[in-house]
């Protein structure tokens, strides 16, 4: 059973800003009612300030509540400000929203983009086409991902669900969606290559280990139901326990070896040895 917030309730009972703009200079559309999730939004802009914003969505209670509070954030806020809300604002107005529902905070912040696009005269088609499909049943395409990934720090295919429902139905797109979440985490750690190039000391070697395997190893264990304990480092060996279902698995040793030690290599440094401690 998921929590909500007394503010998601009260604007779900009695939301704010329902309906539509006949004349309005903006509109932005997100999501499809094939999907089960849709959002309209119109704006009425006058000298760059948001005069008004209504909405029209299809969808749980907790899109209504983030659409409603979206048009509240907006109303007299300039074009500059508004492009500056994220699904993250959308939550924090709202005093939280259970994880599995984020992607509906991340459709307000959609449609808010698709709208503003269409005021500075981008076609929405090309806005919609920006990217590649990675999920072909929400239509979410990589560009989405990639931005739900940075802004939020997701590090699960189960978290960029949640926040896009990409991969929350037919499932053929995980693959693709670990191909993104893998570069990302790479980005990530390469934007940080002064401590892989020059010599670690220890503390700073075992830093970087429990950082790996918290950001980049264990998310993947925890996907195939197993998970990972880290035991010791001793110099350039790296002790781990592997839990879940990875204990005991006839292929633990490919994982030792292949995930492990290639990532810890990859990250920490290139001679690091990783011994199973049972
Ligand atoms: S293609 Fe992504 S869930 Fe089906």
């Amino acid at each position: 059973m998921w929590e909500y917030t007394d503010k998601v309730k009260e604007l779900y009972r009695n939301p704010k800003n329902v309906g539509v703009i006949e004349d309005a200079d903006a509109v932005g559309e997100e999501g499809s009612m094939i999907c089960g999730d849709a959002l309209t939004i119109y704006l009425k802009i006058k000298d760059d300030i948001i005069t008004d914003a209504k909405f029209q969505t299809f969808g749980c209670g907790s899109a209504i509540a983030s659409s409603s509070a979206l048009t509240e954030m907006i109303k007299g806020k300039t074009i500059e400000e508004a492009q500056k809300i994220t699904n993250k604002d959308i939550v924090d107005f709202l005093g939280g929203l259970p994880e599995e529902k984020m992607h509906c905070s991340v459709m307000g912040s959609e449609a808010l983009e698709k709208a503003i696009a269409s005021y500075k005269g981008i076609p929405v088609e090309e806005k919609k086409e920006e990217g590649e499909i990675i999920c072909k049943c929400f239509g979410i395409t990589d560009t989405l991902i990639r931005k739900e990934i940075r802004e939020n720090n997701l590090k699960t295919i189960e978290e960029v669900t949640n926040y896009t429902k990409a991969g929350g139905a037919c499932g053929s797109c995980i693959e693709d969606i670990q191909k993104i979440l893998d570069e990302e985490l790479k980005r990530t750690h390469d934007e940080k290559p002064a401590a892989k190039k020059t010599a670690l000391t220890n503390i700073k070697r075992i830093q970087l280990v429990e950082k790996t395997i918290e950001d980049v190893i264990r998310p993947r264990l925890l996907d195939d139901g197993g998970d990972i304990e880290l035991v010791d480092v001793d110099g350039k060996k790296v002790y781990v326990s592997l839990r879940g279902s990875c204990a005991g698995c006839v292929s633990a040793n490919v994982t030792l070896k292949n995930l492990v030690q290639e990532r810890l290599r990859e990250f920490v440094e290139s001679d690091i040895e990783v011994i199973e401690q049972k």
